[in-house]
């Protein structure tokens, strides 16, 4: 027989059906009457489904009174209308199989919330509450939403390396992948280390964005998105960086800058639609324990026209703003957190995309405007959350991307393959990368990202 979902069991149509319910009890009341209520959740939705539990089944005393927090069972019975309030069936058992007891002087989830900080301790054990739940079930239909999104428009999933010889952001914040013997590496006569020894024959890195490959794709196949996990070593910690997240990366060939906004904007709208509609019962949870503005920042998000504002304009906005920031604004600098909340909050009062950045503060790969300062570069950002998508039009003349290469301090020899898409058939194309644990965030209204994956890496953190 096969067994039901607690979500299917809970609603008012399956009254009436007999069936098999598995999972753990999250409490256990006995009553007088000669009865023991059990509230089982199996995961698949964050409600319970009440069982109702006579004495007068044969393992009552030896199984079911041993029943506590955290204990695994099988339950047979018949589900039936429910009188309570906030359920519409309840179980009446006819059987009760436990699997495995869980000590109540031992086991750490006890019925009482416990705090986030403590929760991340126990990351082995947080999938079992609420609130990681309904963030795993959120986080589940997103991955969903992103695939539904770029495959109903007709763009390929593609696969870029996790191991990769190239510094897609140039920014060098990258984890080393060697086999060397870190007490004897082998070294050149001038003493640096030998790395045409190494396993790979070069110095290799995970990846910190799948771009430069992703564009190799999409200047062949037209549309494609990446979707993987990306590591970035740089020492950030702070709510919103993590050391290794998932990051989606769409590139589009023969795509400008308005377009590539265009398609953010309709990916994000799609993303908020789809937690709306379909996580309801989560995104109650979220507004009544987390955050309550959650659904009015979410329809907002689905509903408005996102704000467009060119850097020059916001930092024109930020200096005449009156506010006393932490870091002051002038043209030139990088938008700090604060900037960029005043700006989605305070300003515009919903996401907007900042575009036409300084060429000094962005990527190599980004295309020079004809003022020779900026480059055709966006950023996304969210109220609460700041900066979720950054992308850009890429630079598809082989000159200028030379140029901006040296500038930037890469050897374009490295890249000579990248470089190969300029030289033979270059077309314009653009792309951005979208965080999915900042989208987690922004949907979910949790302020800790390391709340939002279920085994966070961070600077002095790698548990699990
Ligand atoms: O702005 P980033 O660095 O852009 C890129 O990597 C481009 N190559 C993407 C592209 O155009 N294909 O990163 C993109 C997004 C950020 O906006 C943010 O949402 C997320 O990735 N991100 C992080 N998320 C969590 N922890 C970190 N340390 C992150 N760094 C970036
Ligand atoms: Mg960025």
């Amino acid at each position: 027989m096969d067994w039901l979902p607690v979500v299917k069991a809970r609603r008012a149509e399956s009254a009436g059906s007999h069936v098999e319910i598995r999972g753990w009890v999250r409490t256990r009341r006995d009553s007088k009457g000669g009865f023991s209520f059990l509230e089982i959740n199996d995961g698949s939705c964050l409600g319970n489904l009440q069982v109702v539990v006579p004495a007068s089944l044969s393992n009552y005393t030896t199984d079911v009174l041993r029943l506590s927090v955290g204990a695994s069972a099988i339950v047979r019975g018949e589900l039936k209308a429910s009188p309570g309030k906030g359920q519409s069936t309840e179980l009446a058992a006819t059987e009760v199989v436990v699997l495995g007891l869980a000590d109540p002087a031992t086991y750490p989830l006890q019925k009482k919330g416990a705090s986030l900080e403590f929760l991340r301790t126990i990351a082995h054990l947080r999938p079992r509450t609420n609130t990681f739940g309904a963030v795993s079930r959120v986080r589940n239909q997103v991955c969903a939403s992103i695939h539904a999104f770029f495959q109903e428009r007709g763009f390929l999933y593609v696969n870029t390396p996790i191991i990769t010889a190239s510094d897609c952001e140039g920014a060098g914040q990258m984890f080393r992948v060697t086999t060397l013997d870190p007490d004897k590496p082998p070294r050149l006569p001038n003493g640096t280390i030998d790395h045409s020894q190494d396993f790979f024959g070069k110095q290799t890195h995970l990846t910190v964005s799948g771009q430069l490959e992703g564009e190799t794709l999409a200047c062949a196949l037209g549309r494609i998105y990446t979707f993987g996990p990306t590591f970035r070593a740089e020492n950030s910690n702070t709510t919103r960086h993590l050391s290794e997240f998932w990051m989606v990366e769409p590139e589009v060939a023969f795509f400008q800058l308005e377009d590539n906004m265009d398609l953010a904007e309709a990916f994000l709208r799609r993303l908020a639609t789809d937690a709306l509609n379909n996580c309801q019962e989560d995104i109650d949870f979220f507004v009544e324990r987390v955050d309550p503005h959650v659904r009015t920042t979410l329809t907002a998000l689905a509903e408005q026209p996102f704000a467009r504002i060119s850097y020059t304009e916001a930092v024109a906005k930020l200096e005449a703003s009156g506010e006393a920031f932490e870091h002051p604004v002038k043209w030139g600098i990088d938008l700090q957190s604060e900037h960029e909340r005043w700006l989605t909050e305070k300003h515009v009062g919903r996401p907007a995309i900042v575009h036409d950045y300084p060429k000094e503060i962005k990527a190599f790969y980004m295309r020079l405007s004809d003022d020779g300062r900026t480059v055709r570069a966006m950023d996304v950002l969210a109220p609460r959350v700041g900066e979720i998508i950054g992308g850009s039009q890429r630079e598809e003349r082989l000159p200028v991307l030379e140029e901006r290469m040296r500038a930037s301090g890469l050897e374009p020899e490295a890249y000579s393959w990248y470089l190969d898409l300029r030289r033979y058939g270059t077309v314009p194309h653009a792309g951005f990368g979208l965080g999915l644990e900042r989208a987690v965030q922004m949907i979910t209204g949790m302020t800790n990202i390391r709340d939002v994956i279920p085994f966070p890496r961070a600077p002095r953190l790698a548990d699990f």
